[in-house]
Order: C-alpha cells, then structure tokens, then sequence
C-alpha cells in the first residue's frame, strides 16, 4: 500500500519560483512513489478580502499552473477545495471539538491579524481547523508543509487527539509533516532574509511561474546582493548571493561547490545573467503548457471536475464515519 500524501496552496497572491522549488517540484518526485492529492484552498483564502473576479480567474490559473508544472492529473488527485463540500462539513465537527485557547496560541492569526485590522473575521481564526479537515478527510500520512504551516499541522495532531478521546480510534488517521530531501528554501529577491513569498506586495521581491522572459531578467539581475565581489556560497555573510546561488543549483543540477569553480574571479553580475538565463530557460516551457492550458477553460473545467469528483468519493466515506460516531443520524 502506498503512503498518502496531501497538500494544497491558498489561492492568494502568485506561485512563484520559492513555491516551484520548495514545493512543486518536490511533489513531481512524490507522484511517483504515493497516492498523492493535492488542491487549491479557494476556501481558505476567503479568510482575507478577495475580489471576487480576481479569486475566479487566479483559480483557473493556479490549476494551469499546476498542470504546466508537471503535477500529472492522472497520477494524482488534483482538485478545487469549494468543489468538495466535505472539506466544509468536517470542519465543522472539528470546530467543535478545538478549544479556543489551542487557537490563541496560532502565531500565522497572530500576524494575520496585525496585518488585516479591518478584517479580523472568524474565519481567519479557525482557519487552522479547515485546514486539519482538508488532512483527516483523506487519511492523509504525510503532509509536505513549510516551516510556517508546521503550527497548524500540530494542530491537527491534537484534534485528531480530542476527537480519539471523545469517540474512539481508527476513524482519523494521525498525519506527519513530510519532510523532503533538499527542502531548498527561497528568500525574496530584495530582502533575503525573508521567505520568497507569494503574497508579497513588491513584486520585485519574486519571480512568479509565468513571468515572461524580460521580467525575470529585471528581476534577477536588479535582486539584492550583498558586499564583496567573491563568488562564495555563504547564506550568513552572503545572504543574497547564495539564495541566487541556491536557485542557480536547483535549477541546473551543479552543487555550488561547483558554481564557486565555474564562477572563480567572475563577477556577481556574471552569474546574475546566466542566472536569469536558467531561469528563462526552465520556465519557458511551462509558461507555453500554461498558455495552451488557459485557451481552453472548458478542457480546464473538466479536469477539475474529474478531481474533485475522485476527492469527493475517497472523502464522503471519512465524513460517513465521523458522523455515525459522533451520533448523527444517517
Ligand atoms: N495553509 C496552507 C498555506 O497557506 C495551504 C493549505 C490549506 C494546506 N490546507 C492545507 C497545506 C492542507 C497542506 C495541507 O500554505
């Protein structure tokens, strides 16, 4: 029996090259070893403000995204999270069995809400607990998470917890976070000390997956770097140029022991323009997929509707069972 593995991004801001080597093409790799799903949180990123046109055509996108990248519809399960009503009704059964001390203690809410005062609404508050039905639904083993998710899959360790208390095990399986080989992280392309993010408002800070050619080289050419002229992998002194350097390596398969040699008595802007150039060339042929892909929303529309028809079967039966155990009548 292959293991199960879930993961899904939030539909806000763009997927960029950070999500792309940090996650995507590490969930290449996975397709082939384990029953994979993964989705996109429409749901969850009505948690903040959306427009609701923006939200519709960035769903589409992130789906072509998906496909553009690799991620193999048949191989996996590739799905729209609203299109699948159980993630919603679970959540609810776990709403209330989560105490809201467990939920003051969310940091991500913490800051959210700092950063949204006019909109602190409940659903940024128990957004963790949908995010703990989108796991248990689907028996999931492993979840691959980033380090700032890592609280809220604790979460869902401790209400798979309340819930065996309550009503008995064997009916939720306990999910671990999935911890990959390389699990290269990106930082912004102006501020490496921050992750590379998807929702940050300076678009100079990313590239995203389909940025054409002449903005990933304004991108990458104009991203910070640091003091010194030595090509040197070294993310404590060197913080900008080893990100690129870290790119650089993921993208072309060289170790930057390598780079260091091929990049001896050369300049930062010397690797900054092959750099760009890797880049380019790894994303042209995802950015063609993508545009054949958004040609046709029908063919897209299908294909999410295949998803979430296969999601929905493997989770109705989990919500059957929580039901009968809580004591609902079916
Ligand atoms: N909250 C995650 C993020 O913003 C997205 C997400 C929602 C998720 N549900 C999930 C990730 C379940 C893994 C498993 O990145």
């Amino acid at each position: 029996m292959k293991k199960t593995i879930l993961s899904g991004s939030t539909v806000t801001g763009d997927l960029t090259l950070g999500n792309y080597i940090g996650a995507i093409h590490n969930w290449k790799q996975l397709q082939e070893k384990y029953d994979c799903l993964y989705f996109l949180a429409d749901l969850h990123a009505l948690t903040v403000f959306q427009d609701p046109k923006v939200l519709r055509d960035r769903t589409y996108s992130f789906f072509a995204q998906y496909l553009a990248l690799g991620l193999d519809p048949q191989k996996n399960i590739i799905f729209v999270q609203s299109q699948v009503p159980e993630h919603t009704e679970l959540s609810w059964v776990l709403t209330c069995l989560t105490p809201m001390g467990y939920l003051n203690r969310m940091t991500q809410f913490k800051e959210k809400s700092e950063k949204h005062v006019k909109n602190i609404n409940a659903g940024l508050y128990t957004y963790p607990i949908l995010m703990a039905a989108d796991i248990l639904l689907y028996q999931a083993d492993l979840v691959p998470v980033g380090e700032d998710q890592r609280q809220h899959l604790e979460l869902c360790r401790d209400i798979v917890g309340f819930f065996e208390n309550r009503y008995g095990e064997g009916i939720l399986k306990m999910p671990e976070a999935y911890i990959g080989k390389s699990g290269a992280r990106i930082m912004s392309l102006q501020d490496p000390e921050k992750k590379m993010s998807k929702s940050d408002e300076n678009e100079k800070n990313f590239v995203s997956i389909i940025d054409d050619a002449k903005k990933i080289e304004k991108k990458i050419k104009g991203a910070a770097t640091d003091s010194g002229t030595e090509i040197k992998y070294d993310p404590e002194t060197k913080p900008g140029l080893s990100n690129l350097m870290t790119i650089y390596s993921v993208l072309s398969g060289k170790t930057t022991e390598e780079l260091e040699k091929e990049y001896e008595g050369k300049m930062y802007g010397h690797l900054k323009v092959d750099l760009a150039d890797v880049v380019v060339q790894t994303l042209r042929p995802v950015r063609e997929k993508y545009d054949d892909l958004m040609k046709n929303k029908d063919h897209l529309d299908q294909l999410m509707k295949s998803g979430s028809e296969r999601a929905r079967a493997r989770s109705r039966v989990t919500l059957e069972n929580v039901y009968k155990a809580v004591g609902l009548v079916r």
